[in-house]
């Protein structure tokens, strides 16, 4: 049974502390200690996160294998915000619906992991969750350009995906900056949005150039306060707009 509690509320008030308050951060699940998933949530929602990010990794696309919907399905149980999916997957349009059912509010494909990426960006949408399409460093921009006006979002890979804790590539921030000088020129809507080595030394540089969803693994489960890390986070990115 779809387990989609209060979707539409949950993204409603996403959207409302984006709108008021600027950049928000994203906590990836990735480190955290799944011994203990329900109390992680918590502790992360305690911690003022406005949704959370769940990365799907199928050992194909990307070297590791982490979980797939048994383990989604337990953090939306758990979790009141938005949950976003990363899907590192090959052949993402296979799955791509059943997270969804499972009340993921945002769904993140690769392009690189497409034949039809269209296609798939509008199914995620037909389904009422919001499509996201990533792009990792070594894909250019103009790879994505004729599908912007079907994203409600586009995460830019500021590392290689595979794996947390790695050091920040730079190649995301003209990337960052080239998406929303295309966004202006052309009057789309979708969110910019950006995974991988953000931290207190980085999330300013990608916030200036416009980044509003900031994905943060190690700096926030890392750090022994996750309150503390996300509020200093996400002060620094609203400190830069
Ligand atoms: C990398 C993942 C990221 C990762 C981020 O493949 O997509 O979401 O968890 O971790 P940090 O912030 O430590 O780079
Ligand atoms: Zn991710």
């Amino acid at each position: 049974m779809p387990v989609t509690i209060q979707a539409g509320h949950a993204l409603d008030r996403f959207d409302a502390t984006l709108q008021a308050q600027g950049p928000v951060v994203l906590p990836a699940l990735l480190l955290c200690d799944f011994g203990h998933l329900a109390r992680e949530v918590e502790r992360l929602e305690a911690a003022g996160a406005a949704a959370l990010h769940l990365d799907i990794m199928d050992g194909r696309f990307v070297p590791q294998l982490t979980y797939g919907p048994v383990v989604v399905e337990a953090v939306r149980r758990a979790a009141r915000v938005p949950i976003e999916v990363h899907l590192m997957i090959q052949e993402p349009e296979r799955t791509v619906l059943d997270y969804v059912r499972l009340g993921a509010e945002i769904v993140t494909v690769h392009v690189e992991a497409l034949a039809d990426p269209r296609a798939a960006l509008e199914a995620i949408a037909a389904q009422g969750a919001r499509a996201h399409l990533a792009l990792n460093p070594g894909t250019p921009v103009a790879t994505i350009e004729p599908y912007l006006d079907a994203c409600d979002g586009v995460l830019v890979m500021s590392v290689e995906p595979g794996y947390g804790g790695q050091p920040f590539n730079p190649v995301a921030i003209g990337k960052l900056a080239e998406l929303a000088a295309l966004r202006r020129v052309r009057g789309d809507r979708f969110r910019l949005c950006v995974d991988g080595g953000i931290s207190t030394d980085t999330i300013t540089r990608v916030a200036e150039v416009g980044a509003e969803l900031i994905v943060a693994g190690s700096a926030v489960i890392r750090a022994a306060d996750y309150g503390r890390a996300i509020a200093e986070l996400e002060g620094l990115a609203r400190r830069a707009i």
